[in-house]
């Protein structure tokens, strides 16, 4: 086919595009382009030109290890500040990326996480005893107490730290730091650098919170160090394993700045898949029905167990159908090795140009789900039809070398935690009316969603 250029909204000189941002919801801008120009458009914030990537086709042409590498830049760069060369924010080259990929791998691995069943009940449990504690009129903030979850759920996992934000009404002080921190990262990466030079108070603010999180994840390797726990959590694998390939250890630093990645990485991205899901389960009820006649069936009253999670696919297929129309990482940029086309010749693309893979978008794409793509429907998502899916259609974990190492640790624990809830409440919102509203800093979230909770007294 013939070559095009690609399109590009009008921009002005020295700002660009920025017109363009929407600065409190950026998701919702880029949606607006994409239904603007279509499959692929380009914009320029501030003399960086990023190119938006809008359907499957695309994807999966960029989804290839051997010829696009993760780009790292904008607010995905200042969380280097905190956690640097760890496995999230490493450069594409960083030697220590590999070292951290080959130690950890194992330790992500099914059955590992499989040991973690134990302490991710502990968790879940504070939030079902508070939820039956405050009753049926309470009004619940599902994020909040979803981000308590997540949060304590991976720092006791991963190095037997117990964050106790259950025990304290306000956000406990490094969950705030963490909010914070990412929250201005986003913010960092949008202003033009004269104006961010003068931003020295929010600057002094971002680098307290970093230095905060960093000595308490410093203090928690050398108290290990100092008193060792016969424990397989991430802490203990990256004290004490090597790398397979060079025998290298991890330093200090490198596992601090890990220790920070899994919680970076994994505790607003699963808070707010969860959040999302008791949306869309109170919205349909029909699928709420299902789920919860799932859950009564497998489990019989008893809690979870690790057995229990692969017979239930209607649980599997709402979690799917979840981070399909609601991917919490909802974007991932990387960038060619080499100059080359994109779309059977139609574009060309320098090398090392940043292409913005947009999933929030790609994901809904009419020509893969059809004309109900905006809806939630599980069904869609049931073995045998996931499968017969075109390549690489939902990607809400990445892709490839780089994707998601959490993913099973994400699984298990958003299936274990959304099971007990529902197998124990049913739940409604505050305001019937109620209808997706959207917030968003690194990840993505509900905005005023409020629920109630109460007991169900049918548990079989
Ligand atoms: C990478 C999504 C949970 C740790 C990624 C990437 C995505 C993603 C899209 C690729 C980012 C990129 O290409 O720039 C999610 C979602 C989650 C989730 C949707 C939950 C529903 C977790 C959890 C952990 C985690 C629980 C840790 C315990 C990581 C790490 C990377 C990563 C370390 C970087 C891997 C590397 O580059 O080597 N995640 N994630 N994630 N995730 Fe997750």
């Amino acid at each position: 086919s013939s070559q095009s250029r690609i399109p590009q909204p009008p921009a002005l000189p020295f700002i660009g595009n920025v017109a363009h941002l929407d600065r409190e919801l950026p998701i919702q801008g880029f949606a607006l382009l994409a239904q603007q120009y279509g499959e692929i458009y380009l914009i320029d914030i501030l003399g960086r030109k990023l190119i938006f990537l809008n359907t499957q086709e695309l994807a999966n042409e960029v989804s290839n290890d051997a010829k696009f590498r993760k780009g790292v830049a904008g607010s995905l760069n200042e969380v280097r500040y905190l956690s640097g060369d760890g496995l999230f924010t490493a450069y594409d080259d960083e030697p220590n990326w590999a070292i951290a990929h080959r130690l950890l791998m194992p330790a992500f691995n099914t059955l590992a996480i499989r040991d973690m069943m134990e302490d991710m009940h502990d968790i879940c449990g504070q939030l079902l005893l508070k939820w039956e504690r405050f009753g049926p009129d309470h009004v619940i903030d599902p994020s909040d107490d979803l981000t308590r979850v997540a949060l304590d759920t991976i720092a006791l996992c991963s190095m037997s730290y117990r964050l106790n934000s259950f025990y304290t009404e306000n956000q406990p002080a490094f969950a705030a730091a963490m909010t914070d921190f990412l929250k201005e990262c986003y913010i960092r990466s949008t202003r033009p650098s004269l104006v961010q030079a003068l931003m020295t108070g929010a600057t002094a603010k971002w680098e307290t919170d970093a230095k905060f999180m960093t000595d308490v994840a410093t203090r928690i390797l050398n108290e290990r160090r100092e008193n060792p726990i016969d424990k397989k959590d991430l802490l203990n694998t990256m004290l004490y394993s090597k790398d397979p390939k060079t025998g290298q250890g991890l330093s200090d630093d490198a596992i601090a700045k890990n220790l920070l990645t899994f919680l970076i990485a994994g505790h607003e991205t699963s808070s707010g898949l969860m959040s999302f899901m008791t949306y869309y389960l109170i919205k349909y009820p029909e699928a709420m029905r299902k789920l919860q006649a799932e859950i009564d069936e497998v489990l019989g009253g008893q809690p979870v167990q690790y057995q229990d999670l692969s017979k239930m696919p209607y649980l599997t297929a709402v979690i799917r159908e979840t981070l399909r129309l609601a991917p919490t990482a909802p974007m991932r940029m990387v960038k060619p090795l080499e100059d080359t086309y994109l779309a059977n010749g139609k574009y060309f693309v320098k090398a090392g140009s940043s292409l913005v893979l947009d999933t929030w978008v790609y994901q809904k794409d009419p020509k893969v789900w059809g004309e109900d793509a905006q809806e939630f429907s599980p069904e869609r998502m049931l073995e045998g039809k996931f499968e017969a899916l075109p390549p690489q259609s939902w990607q809400p974990f990445g892709f490839g070398i780089r994707g998601c190492i959490g993913r099973p640790f994400a699984w298990q624990e958003v299936s274990l935690v959304m099971a007990s809830i529902l197998q124990k409440f049913d739940l409604s919102f505050v305001d019937p009316t109620y209808n997706l509203a959207l917030k968003q800093a690194l990840t993505v979230k509900p905005k005023d969603l409020f629920i109630r909770a109460k007991l169900r007294n049918q548990i079989p």
